[in-house]
């Protein structure tokens, strides 16, 4: 499938950075071999059978072995940057010992790679993949994990030159309440009060590690990436609208607030006093740390979401919207609310709603009520069942069709004022989907995982020429 002609109407900027975005744990495997300990990750997908089909990262893509063949297909692409993610357990196998040299050469290789084919490296420090020995003390329930990241990032930020711009987390949110408070992603405890810790403890780590960056090498820039979305009431009855609101607190403000402004919203400190520890892990000074300023904000965005307030079933369904079951017993508890689909709008693989209006009216607010700095769609893509044709081909026309629509949503934003630089497809490569293992497929690339061959997928060609188009 060619660029249509018509799309988009209006031209991106010239410097526009086109990318696209993958993460350690998802492809590299090769998770025992150069020095690596496990992650959580590891020990999650082994252990806790919370995995689709007991799939692990062992292996995943290969991509440890194959990483050359990876930046050739990301060189064809003609993509501007990579957004690719460093492995804690490669660098610091015992955490506090010195670094691993082995695991250290492997970015190394890869950032040269990178160079050598005109891409810039995006590199994240934290993609979900915590030494295992870290959350044996406790993780990020602990106040010292925070150190210890700020000691890896420094570690990193000093050892793979050629970087300069650096993401220290990856949506925060997913480790802090999908792992310590729903149980469902590593490493798997359920536990509401740790949820609202782990999520201070991401802060102050992010803001540490930005720090001790700076301190290092002043000239350096560093965001962050989290998930952010449009939380909608299901209608204008305040219980919906409370729901929405204590949703939106849990899901952006929590994280925009202080990043932003220094201080956690109100709302939130006052829910999570009810779960202990919660927010009475914050020190004194804390909250300077975490609004270090920075210099860019990634934006992970997939669909927007529709909230009803606690026990409004049966109006949810008499108004006509579709009742899922919820993320887990412990989000409908404490939230207070309801998630509910709004009939007749298309979905992805993942079960996620599709609609890029979410997106601009996210940037916007972003750019309203937060910050003016470069924001970035860090991530933004979609699983379908894909399969390989007869004739060798993958064709995924409604993955390109998804983001296009939200390739028009950025561009409506940014006719708005919104300062968006730049867009990662999620993802390279199909890879490991954490809970749900292989079994869903995000990539442009089809990855076949018994043999690890790569086949460019339509959208693949798709994406080459519309960027050959717009840059
Ligand atoms: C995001 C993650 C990424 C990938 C996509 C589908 O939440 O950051 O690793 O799994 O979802």
């Amino acid at each position: 499938m060619s660029p249509d002609a018509t799309f988009p109407q209006r031209p991106f900027p010239r410097d526009f950075m086109w990318g696209t975005a993958t993460a350690a744990y998802q492809i590299e495997g090769a998770a025992t071999e150069d020095g690596r300990t496990p992650s959580i990750w590891d020990t999650f997908s082994h252990e806790s059978g919370l995995v689709t089909n007991g799939d692990t990262g062992d292996v995943a893509c290969d991509h440890y072995h194959r990483y050359e063949e990876d930046l050739d297909l990301l060189a064809a692409l003609k993509v501007r940057a990579y957004r690719f993610s460093v492995a804690w357990p490669r660098i610091h196998p015992d955490v506090t010992g010195p670094a691993n040299q082995k695991g250290l050469d492997f970015y190394k290789r890869l950032i040269a790679g990178l160079h050598d084919r005109g891409i810039t490296p995006l590199p994240t420090m934290y993609h979900w993949d915590l030494p295992q020995s870290l959350e044996e003390k406790g993780g990020w329930t602990s106040r010292e994990t925070s150190y210890r990241f700020a000691d890896y990032a420094a570690t990193v930020l000093e050892q793979l030159d050629g970087v300069d711009k650096w993401t220290t987390f990856n949506e925060p949110w997913t480790s802090a309440w999908l792992g310590y408070a729903y149980g469902i992603h590593a490493p798997g405890r359920s536990d509401i009060g740790a949820g609202a810790s782990a999520t201070h403890h991401l802060l102050l780590a992010h803001g540490l590690g930005v720090q001790a960056c700076r301190d290092i090498r002043p000239g350096v820039e560093i965001g962050l990436t989290l998930n952010l979305g449009a939380i909608r009431a299901g209608s204008n009855d305040d219980a919906d609208v409370a729901a929405a609101w204590r949703n939106d607190g849990n899901l952006n403000r929590i994280w925009l607030d202080p990043l932003f402004k220094g201080e956690y919203p109100q709302d939130m400190v006052e829910l999570y006093a009810e779960y202990p520890p919660g927010f009475s892990v914050v020190q004194e000074g804390d909250l300077e740390i975490i609004s270090s300023p920075i210099d860019f904000l990634g934006v992970n965005y997939y669909g927007p979401g529709t909230v009803m307030g606690e026990g409004r079933e049966h109006e949810a369904r008499m108004a006509g919207f579709h009742v899922g079951p919820p993320p887990s017993e412990e989000s409908i508890n404490h939230l207070h609310s309801i998630g509910v689909g709004v009939p007749g709008r298309p979905r992805t693989a993942m079960d996620w709603e599709i609609d890029a209006s979410g997106l601009r009216e996210l940037l916007e607010r972003l750019s309203k009520e937060y910050t003016q700095i470069p924001l970035y769609i860090t991530e933004n893509g979609a699983a379908y069942h894909d399969y390989v044709g007869t004739d060798g081909a993958v064709r995924d026309p409604e993955r390109i069709e998804y983001i296009k629509q939200h390739l028009e949503a950025c561009l409506d934003a940014m006719d708005e004022g919104v300062n968006l630089q730049g867009y990662f497809i999620w993802s390279l490569l199909d890879n490991f989907e954490w809970g749900f293992g292989y079994s869903r497929r995000f990539g442009i690339v089809w990855i076949d995982y018994d043999t690890g061959r790569r086949i460019p997928k339509s959208s693949y060609y798709w994406y080459r020429d519309f960027i050959n188009a717009n840059s």
